[in-house]
């Protein structure tokens, strides 16, 4: 059986960080700034921090629990908790979003490999905004170079992967999302003493109720989902390498944490920079491409090397912050076809790589040469955005609520999150009622409030 010879994280810190890396990447760094821009900043904050609390976390130990317990990737864990029935269809579902996810996520991790080369070269000295702006849609419809950076992206993410769980991705994280945390809270509170900076302060903590509509809530409960890597086994993969002392509630809450203050503290870099500058926040995918290197040039416009040496720190924790976000994504598929069909790791990963490789090529092009081709009137790479993180990721994720709530012995249940009755269940209760009944229906009504079926 492949049960016994797993390895595991090294460590309770290992596994929360772990964790950790696979949240925070793009998802709140490029994706969330992008996504409150669009559904009207305060608001769509609010919305999005319920959804993180009052979904997101339980539904995050609810698949720690199924990974931990059933110690296989998600695409086994379903059928090894319930053998007979649908269930193992919800975790090949979540292996195809990270497959799907992965192909578009890697096409943005080779922009900031382009943005880490641009700095390094000096070429973002003296740039004004709307150079900036050129710069970025030169660079994005360009056929060739975004072409190569994806497929240089995706080499770095499939040498680490075949490296193997516990080197590869324990040892990165360690280091690097302390390093990205610093940086981050510095750049924000430059960006926030740039002049005019109060109207995109206020963007940010004024709520203009008048702006909710059905779209707010749905593109909220996909971003919590997408920025806390639910909804798709991703976590519980991850977790069926936690040890027994990992404390499934504690890690939860450290993880869900930690996204947030990312996510918020780069909302706090983009708006202010972006009003300050002149830019319209809603400026979609390529909103922190654009404002980002006007806000070191201009935060540190009096020294040049600073505002260098600083570009290039971003950029370059950007990537390495996206690389432990795609080899958590990877890792899904890449475990699934090695339990499955018992390829070798390192041929899995082969497969899932060049695949991948494809969908990106398909999404990049889309931005640029392919951009005509529209599905519901989004291009193909939005299309994918759209279907993943809007639709997939929330039905994996109340698939996972329902099966904790309702399916699996409620003995593993309680076991899992008591660590075999050595912690003390104080939210216990709150927890079972949440992904039992206000998990499953909230979802369910966020997706019938879109389709329009509330009236
Ligand atoms: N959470 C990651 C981010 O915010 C993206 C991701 C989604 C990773 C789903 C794994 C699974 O960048």
């Amino acid at each position: 059986m492949h049960h016994n010879d797993r390895v595991s994280f090294g460590s309770r810190l290992g596994a929360i960080l772990a964790a950790a890396g696979s949240a925070v990447g793009l998802g709140n760094i490029w994706r969330f700034p992008y996504e409150t821009g669009n559904h009207g900043g305060a608001v769509f904050i609010l919305i999005y921090l319920g959804c993180i609390f009052i979904l997101g976390l339980p539904i995050m130990i609810a698949e720690f629990t199924i990974g931990r317990h059933s110690k296989a990737s998600t695409g086994e864990a379903f059928k090894v908790l319930a053998p007979k029935g649908y269930w193992k269809w919800v975790g090949y579902l979540g292996v195809l979003t990270g497959f799907l996810i992965l192909g578009y996520y890697s096409v943005v991790a080779g922009w900031t490999l382009e943005y880490v080369f641009e700095a390094a070269t000096g070429q973002f000295a003296g740039k004004s905004s709307s150079e900036f702006v050129s710069m970025f849609q030169q660079f994005s419809q360009n056929p060739i170079r975004p072409l190569i950076w994806l497929t240089v992206f995706m080499l770095l993410t499939h040498f680490v992967i075949v490296k193997g769980v516990q080197k590869g991705i324990e040892r990165s994280s360690k280091v690097l999302m302390p390093l990205l945390f610093i940086l981050v809270v510095v750049l924000a509170v430059c960006s926030v003493m740039l002049p005019g900076a109060e109207k995109g302060i206020e963007f940010l903590l004024t709520p203009d109720f008048s702006k909710i509509t059905p779209d707010v809530f749905l593109g909220a409960m996909g971003q919590a989902f997408f920025s806390l890597s639910l909804g798709m086994g991703c976590l519980s993969t991850y977790a069926s390498y936690f040890g027994k002392e990992t404390r499934l509630g504690h890690t939860a809450m450290s993880v869900g944490l930690i996204d947030t203050f990312v996510a918020v503290l780069a909302g706090l870099i983009i708006f202010p920079a972006a009003f300050s500058v002149g830019i319209e926040p809603d400026a979609g995918p390529s909103l922190i491409f654009i404002t980002l290197p006007n806000v070191i040039q201009q935060a540190f416009s009096g020294v040049p090397l600073l505002a260098y040496v600083c570009s290039i720190l971003f950029y370059v924790l950007l990537a390495l912050a996206a690389l432990t976000s795609t080899i958590s994504l990877h890792e899904v598929s890449t475990a699934f076809l090695h339990e499955k069909f018992h390829f070798t790791r390192s041929k899995a990963a082969t497969i899932i790589t060049v695949s991948c490789l494809l969908i990106g090529i398909v999404s990049s092009l889309a931005l640029g040469d392919w951009s005509s081709y529209t599905i519901a009137g989004m291009n193909l790479f939005d299309a994918l955005d759209f279907l993943t993180a809007k639709i997939m990721l929330p039905l994996g994720g109340m698939f996972a609520a329902i099966f904790v709530g309702w399916v699996i012995d409620r003995r593993i249940v309680r076991d899992e999150v008591t660590n075999y009755g050595t912690l003390k269940a104080t939210f216990y209760p709150v927890y079972i009622f949440i992904l039992k009944f206000i998990a499953p229906i909230g979802i369910a009504l966020i997706f019938m409030n879109e389709l329009g079926l509330l009236g």
